[in-house]
């Protein structure tokens, strides 16, 4: 154990942090997590890995931990964008000030590298698909928050001599995906919806399009920046650029592979949403040999065999708050509709 080579990762009861801890033990690596569980679920937290409860802004707790770490994965984060215009606060303080304090702990205690999970709300609503070297140009407050730790991410790093790399996920599904969080995951929420003998409910038309990646082919990814040296210093979108779908479309196969026939509600536009977001996959291609091996329809299945096995269950609206009550936020969250 003791020559073991040191990685931490934050978030390890979420979606992305639990499946690359397993990744990581397959490499033989000795693994320290961290998680607040202000979301994912406690069983995603692997009994392999050295786990601590701590909260990513507790820059005492983290310096406590980080000796002898060589690489920090940093997923851990509030990835809400949709409600990120309503609850502000708790969204920029989970995803910057949480952010600057890995970063610091992390520099403070001599770690060689640092993976940021960044997000394509980085780009905003500009041109797709979205490339590494476009501005950014987020449009709430989830891409500005994730847009300012980057920054001081890259700032500290260069000061310091200190590799860094930041991968940017879109629109992961799969097993251990949050299905019971009211305010993000629209797969996972439809799935849910359609286990518990209701319809999926849709903001906007519907025209909404996105590309959707399946949790292996990130982890891959995320795997390969552990140390190779052509990604330091890279900004690396992740997922594929096949199968552009409209959330409509979604609502199809969700309804198909669940059996649910019912028809979607609509509601009004969530404001600030973004219509059209796609990236390209270049760059990952050519640098960590990217291919999407696993097809929308077969990811979506694998989700509601995930969900069905589970249970379905109720949302639960206890673990984020809405900060701004106005005629702009969505009814269904006022109203516990979900
Ligand atoms: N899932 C996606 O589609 C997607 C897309 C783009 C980017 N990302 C990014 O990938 C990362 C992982 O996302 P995910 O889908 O696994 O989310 P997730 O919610 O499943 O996991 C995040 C975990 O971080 C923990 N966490 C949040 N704030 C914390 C804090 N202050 N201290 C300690 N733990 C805290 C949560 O409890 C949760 O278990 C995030 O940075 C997210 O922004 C995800």
């Amino acid at each position: 154990m003791k020559n073991k080579k040191k990685v931490l990762i934050t978030g390890v009861a979420g979606f992305l942090g639990s499946h690359l801890v397993d990744s990581l033990l397959k490499k033989n690596l000795y693994v320290i997590g961290i998680d607040n569980f202000i979301g994912g679920y406690e069983d995603n937290v692997s009994k392999n890995i050295e786990f601590h409860n701590i909260d990513c802004c507790d820059l005492k707790k983290l310096n406590s931990i980080m000796h002898g770490v060589e690489v920090v994965y940093h997923c851990a984060a509030t990835a809400h964008e949709g409600l990120s215009v309503f609850s502000p606060c708790e969204i920029t303080k989970n995803n910057f000030q949480a952010s600057v304090s890995v970063f610091s702990s992390s520099i403070n205690n001599g770690i060689k590298r640092i993976i940021f999970c960044s997000s394509m709300a980085r780009y905003g609503n500009q041109k797709i698909p979205f490339h590494e070297n476009q501005n950014t140009e987020p449009v709430d407050p989830y891409g500005i928050s994730k847009v300012a730790a980057e920054k001081v991410l890259i700032n500290l790093c260069d000061l310091n001599n200190i590799e860094w790399v930041i991968a940017v996920p879109h629109n992961i599904i799969g097993p251990r995906q949050k299905y019971d969080d009211p305010f993000r995951n629209v797969v996972s929420i439809m799935i849910n919806r359609m286990l518990l003998g209701k319809p999926p409910i849709i903001f906007g038309d519907g025209k909404q399009k996105r590309c959707f990646s399946y949790i292996d082919d990130c982890i891959f990814c995320l795997e390969r920046m552990l140390d190779s040296p052509e990604v330091n210093k890279q900004i690396i979108n992740i997922g594929p650029d096949e199968e552009f779908v409209s959330i409509n479309e979604i609502a199809k196969i969700c309804s198909n592979i669940t059996g649910s026939n019912l028809e979607p509600i609509y509601r009004k536009d969530r404001p600030k949403e973004v219509k059209e977001a796609t990236c390209s996959a270049d760059k990952a291609r050519k640098l960590l040999n990217y291919k999407t091996t696993t097809s929308l329809f077969k990811g979506i299945e694998e989700t509601f065999k995930y969900i069905k096995k589970r249970g379905a269950k109720e949302f639960d609206y206890s673990k984020l708050n809405l900060e701004i009550k106005n005629s702009l936020t969505p009814e269904v969250w006022l109203k516990k509709e979900l």
